[in-house]
């Protein structure tokens, strides 16, 4: 097989690079190595800044987004049992949208299954086995991988590396420039059936650790406990996980107990490999850099990564330009450090430090209040949320 770009991995980054090289009329194949249905039903964050909300509108693939999204104006900060709105909008004249991770997911296949096989390649190809990629040096690099038990390999001008934290892409460059810290919690998360506390976000700051109340849709409500890392969902029968949100968020009645339907752990981690490009292989989104989603910028930062990648291949392919190629990880970090830096602020300043003593305990709440009653704080907290201004 032969293509121009071959991208590893069916997650938003690969998905929506394959989907915006195409509408430049440059072809690619996506290889991924769960089933379809894995995907699709794979539960993750699901806030869109403004600015991801526009990148899925200008390609053609928000219809279902601009229906069923739900945009926020605003949030709370909750502590000391009061709460405390942000109000995004009237600070900076943008809103964020829910939809789930998965939604997004599930609209960029439908668009790419539906322009069809082109030049004899799927557009996708899923349950692929032993991904490999070489040669990524050289001017023709190659993807191989098993499909149904049989050898298959795939000439490619360039690989997109868009297999997330646990690919193998970024393990195939050498010398890597890694920054990590990894937090001593987690998040249990949990959807349930049942109506949204509040129509806006609830960040609630407690001596027993950070809870939060989000959604998928009007029945659907999305909430996280600040958990231990090595957490045991099976430790937390459903009783103790109201008892506990119920707890945390100071909520009497208006918080529903619905039956929950998924529960999950997240750990939490804040990473970036500088290294994003080897070569003619360019790693994108997850598989470059894992934020904690207290910030919600994961999936924000990687549609940014795959606007930069998509118009520096189209600049390749129109007049054999590489200059915003060879610019792309410099690009890139400029806006990852400072998602990094949000979501490191945002966990610092809401969760529970065990062994924090009376001083930072209050240093933690100062934070808090600052932000909640200057004009000037809120609106570094509300510029950050909803998405700072894309470079490209
Ligand atoms: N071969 C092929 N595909 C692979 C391989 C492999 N060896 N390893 C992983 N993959 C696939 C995964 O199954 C997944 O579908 O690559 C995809 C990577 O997708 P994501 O992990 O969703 O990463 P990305 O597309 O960069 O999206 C970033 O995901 O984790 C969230 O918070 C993050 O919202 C952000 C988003
Ligand atoms: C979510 O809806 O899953 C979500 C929202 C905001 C966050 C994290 C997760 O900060």
């Amino acid at each position: 097989m032969r293509t121009q770009v071959g991208i590893i991995g069916a997650g938003p980054s690969g998905l929506l690079l394959s989907h915006l090289l195409h509408l430049a009329g440059i072809d690619s194949v996506v290889i991924e190595n769960r089933s379809r249905r894995y995907v699709e039903e794979r539960v993750r964050a699901g806030l869109l800044e403004q600015g991801s909300v526009d990148t899925l509108a200008e390609a053609g693939v928000a219809d279902r987004l601009r229906r069923e999204g739900l945009a926020h104006h605003g949030i709370e900060l909750r502590y000391d049992g009061t709460g405390h709105r942000i109000p995004l909008t009237e600070l900076t004249g943008r809103t964020v949208t829910i939809y789930g991770q998965q939604e997004v997911v599930k609209d960029l296949i439908a668009a790419r299954l539906a322009a069809g096989t082109v030049r004899g390649n799927p557009p996708v190809i899923f349950d692929a086995a032993d991904v490999a990629v070489h040669d990524v040096t050289s001017g023709s690099p190659r993807v191989t991988f098993t499909r149904d038990g049989v050898a298959q390999s795939l000439d490619c001008d360039f690989i997109g590396g868009c297999d997330g934290f646990h690919g193998i892409c970024r393990p195939a460059i050498p010398d890597l420039a890694v920054f990590e810290r990894v937090y001593p919690f987690a998040w249990l998360g949990i959807l349930s059936r049942s109506r949204p506390v509040s129509e806006e976000l609830i960040y609630a700051r407690h001596r027993d650790g950070f809870a939060l109340a989000t959604m998928r849709s009007n029945s659907i409500s999305r909430l996280y406990l600040q958990c231990a890392p090595d957490e045991d969902p099976a430790l937390w029968p459903d009783a103790r996980i109201w008892d506990e949100l119920h707890r945390r968020l100071g909520c009497g009645s208006e918080l529903e107990e619905g039956e929950i339907f998924q529960k999950g752990v997240t750990p939490m981690r804040s990473f970036v490999c500088e290294t994003m490009r080897h070569g003619r292989l360019f790693l994108a989104g997850d598989a470059a850099h894992i934020v904690p989603p207290t910030g919600a910028k994961g999936m924000n930062l990687a549609i940014a990564d795959i606007r930069v990648l998509a118009r520096g291949l189209e600049r390749f392919y129109r007049r054999q330009d590489t200059g915003l190629l060879d610019r792309y990880a410099e690009i890139c970090l400029r806006r990852i450090w400072k998602g990094q830096r949000f979501s490191w602020w945002m966990t610092s300043m809401l969760h529970r430090f065990d062994g924090a003593d009376p001083f930072e305990h209050r240093v933690q709440v100062a934070e808090l209040d600052y932000v909640c009653t200057s004009t000037a704080a809120m609106t570094t907290l509300a510029e950050n949320y909803v998405g700072l201004p894309f470079e490209v």
